[in-house]
Parts: C-alpha cells; sequence; structure tokens
C-alpha cells in the first residue's frame, strides 16, 4: 500500500478528537468520514480499512455507514459536487429540466466529473427542503427555488 493512500498524522488527530467523544468509537463514524472527506475529497477502500481500524470496526461495517450516508463520497470526484436532488417534490417541479441544464453545461452526465476535475453531477434522495423545491446542493450550500433559465449564474460563483 502506498503511503499516499493511509491517513496522516492530521486526519488521525481529527479522528481520535472526534471518537473521543464518544463511549463507543464507532459513533464517530460519519465524522471520521467526514474528515477524510474534508482532507481528500473522497474516501478511497485503503483509507476507509485505516479509518475502521482506529474507530475498532470492520471496514465491511464502516463502509455500510458510508453507503447508507449518501454525502460520503466513495469515488473520486470533482472539486465541486453538485448534489440533484431526484425525489417525488423536485421532480414534480423540474428538477429534470434542471439536471439536462446542468449536464449540457458542464458536458456529463450524473455520476460524471467533468474532464478538468471541476464538477461532478451526483443524484441525491430528498434533501429535506421539499417547500423550496427544486433544489440542488453544492459542500454546505443548499440552493433552493431552481430555475432552469439562472443555471449559469449559479454555475458562475463556482466558475
Ligand atoms: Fe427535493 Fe425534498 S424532494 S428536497
Amino acid at each position: 500500500m502506498s503511503e499516499a493512500l493511509v491517513l496522516n498524522e492530521q486526519e488521525t488527530a481529527e479522528i481520535l478528537a472526534a471518537a473521543g467523544h464518544y463511549p463507543n468509537k464507532s459513533a464517530a463514524s460519519v465524522e471520521a468520514l467526514k474528515i477524510v472527506q474534508k482532507h481528500r475529497g473522497w474516501v478511497s477502500d485503503e483509507v476507509l480499512k485505516s479509518v475502521a481500524g482506529l474507530l475498532d470496526m470492520s471496514p465491511d461495517e464502516l463502509d455500510g455507514v458510508a453507503t447508507f450516508y449518501n454525502l460520503v463520497f466513495r469515488r473520486p470526484v470533482g472539486e465541486n459536487v453538485i448534489l440533484c436532488c431526484d425525489s417525488v417534490s423536485c421532480w414534480m417541479l423540474g428538477a429534470d429540466r434542471i439536471r439536462e441544464r446542468l449536464s449540457q453545461r458542464l458536458g456529463i452526465g450524473l455520476g460524471e466529473t467533468t474532464a478538468d476535475g471541476r464538477y461532478t453531477l451526483l443524484p441525491i434522495v430528498c434533501l429535506g427542503a421539499c417547500d423550496r423545491a427544486p433544489v440542488l446542493m453544492v459542500g454546505d450550500e443548499l440552493y433552493e427555488d431552481v430555475d432552469e433559465s439562472k443555471i449559469d449564474e449559479f454555475l458562475k460563483r463556482y466558475g
């Protein structure tokens, strides 16, 4: 295994500090995965194994958490991950048109990353903002009442 694939000192310290807040280290699993993602952008299998070791969990158990929590990326993603809600309220209010416009502007489909590594488009289930549908999310930013005619303006924030 290459050194670059395992946790560095800072990541290890942050994960252990998070785990120290709980009687059972595994309670910090989502936090630990987010720490890795903050530093690396995504969570590889090798890194997941190291994190599981720190939290006294099996890699399979931690992978289960990562799979359930769909804001943890298990594959490389672009610098800006645009999450397109595809649940019912957003779908009814035009989420498909918004996603098509994004695909057209970026030249990628859902699940793909632009060649320059700037953007990844991913679907996501309901983000809990149905009364403000359709919504997109990038990082911690939630974009509500998105209108496909304003996609160019939206992308400028990241361009
Ligand atoms: Fe999109 Fe709920 S359906 S936020």
